[in-house]
């Protein structure tokens, strides 16, 4: 059909829209970049001035883009911020501030569990913003204002250049409201761009790593801690829902308190070390498990980096350093499913959009 036609020489969407993430960043760089301006709507960007708490709503992977998103928020924006789960927030709503305003991340813009939630937000009377890859769709229908992904159409499952197009969205949008120099934005995001294609040019070593630790085993942990845990909270997501590993993301200072436990001689555990402030912690935390007998990788940046690092990113903008630490991620996630056989594409038990709650 014209959808196979799409995919190309492709084995599947996915490894399609991993490639695509480069392309898509500079779209949004042109889209909301134009003649040396912020081009977004300057009501919306008033009525994100005008609250005093920021709520960010979404599902699955636009949920786990959340937690970034928040952290460009509050550091470039100032603005108070939290994540909720959608299907968690409508029925136990928190304590809200005077004046929220509320963030739905929703890649379909169709997702159940996001619209009841913004059901209740419109009840209030409160302000909203979806930002979503589908124009018209009924979450940008039902909020207040809407920012497209411009990310082409998603049709693998497990999602990929929508989590990355959610982050970029949501750091220009913090940019503007922080009034970040448009050039230096500009030249950070183009820097992110072209570090995702080094990474893309060295998928063998990635297929390598995955095909030499993941084909047998039953579970897996990845670790990280500030957004380097935020990230592996989506890179675990990304492995359990196409291999079917039972994969799961600590804070790596967690670990000690309950979830060493679960570590036996050959458990692949994973290091995301992008940050160097909290880099060495997690290293030690890291050796902890290896000394029970964890099979290692670390996923490290230029200037993070020791010797012996599975895999060493060229270093970013320290908020920026999501958008490409989780490429390697994705590409693990993929090749570990294709290495085991599956429908990398159309992961048993899971849609594309979910629209029961
Ligand atoms: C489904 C998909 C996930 C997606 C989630 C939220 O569960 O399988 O990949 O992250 O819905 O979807 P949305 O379209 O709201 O981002």
């Amino acid at each position: 059909d014209a959808q196979d036609l799409e995919k190309g020489t492709y084995p599947f969407y996915m490894l399609k829209e991993i490639d695509e993430q480069p392309a898509v960043l500079r779209t949004l760089i042109n889209a909301y970049i134009q003649d040396g301006a912020y081009h977004i709507d300057a009501d919306l960007l008033q009525a994100i001035q005008a609250a005093d708490h920021l709520y960010i709503i979404a599902c699955g992977t636009s949920y786990n883009a959340g937690w970034i998103g928040k952290k460009l928020l509050e550091n470039w924006a100032n603005i108070p911020t939290d994540v909720y789960l959608a299907s968690e927030f409508a029925y136990d709503m928190p304590l809200l501030s005077a004046r929220p305003f509320f963030i739905f991340l929703s890649q379909s813009g169709e997702t159940a569990d996001s619209r009841q939630a913004l059901v209740e937000v419109n009840c209030m009377g409160a302000p909203s913003l979806t930002i979503t890859n589908v124009k018209g769709s009924t979450l940008s229908r039902e909020a207040s204002y809407t920012l497209l992904l411009h990310a082409g159409p998603e049709i693998a499952v497990a999602s990929t250049k929508a989590y990355t197009a959610q982050i970029s969205v949501m750091a220009l949008l913090a940019a503007a409201l922080g009034n970040i120099p448009i050039q230096e934005i500009a030249r950070d995001l183009g820097i992110v761009a072209s570090t995702m294609e080094s990474i893309l040019a060295e998928k063998s070593r990635i297929q390598g790593w995955a095909d030499s630790n993941l084909m047998e085993t039953r579970n897996a942990f990845y670790i990280g801690r500030t957004s380097d845990y935020y990230v592996s909270m989506e890179a675990a997501l990304k492995l359990k829902e196409i291999s079917y590993i039972q994969t799961e993301a600590f804070a790596a200072g967690e670990l000690k308190h309950g979830t060493i436990a679960l570590i036996e001689e050959g458990t692949p555990v994973l290091a995301l070390i992008t940050d160097p402030v909290t880099g060495s912690h997690t290293r030690g935390n890291l050796e902890e498990t290896k000394a029970r007998g964890a099979q290692t990788m670390v996923i490290s940046m230029e200037d993070t980096a020791r010797d012996g690092d599975d895999f060493v990113i060229q270093s970013v903008r320290s908020e920026l350093r999501p958008l490409v630490s989780v490429v390697v991620t994705q590409l693990i996630a993929y090749y570990t499913a294709l290495g085991r056989g599956l429908d990398v594409d159309k992961p048993r038990n899971l849609a594309k959009s979910v629209t029961v709650e």
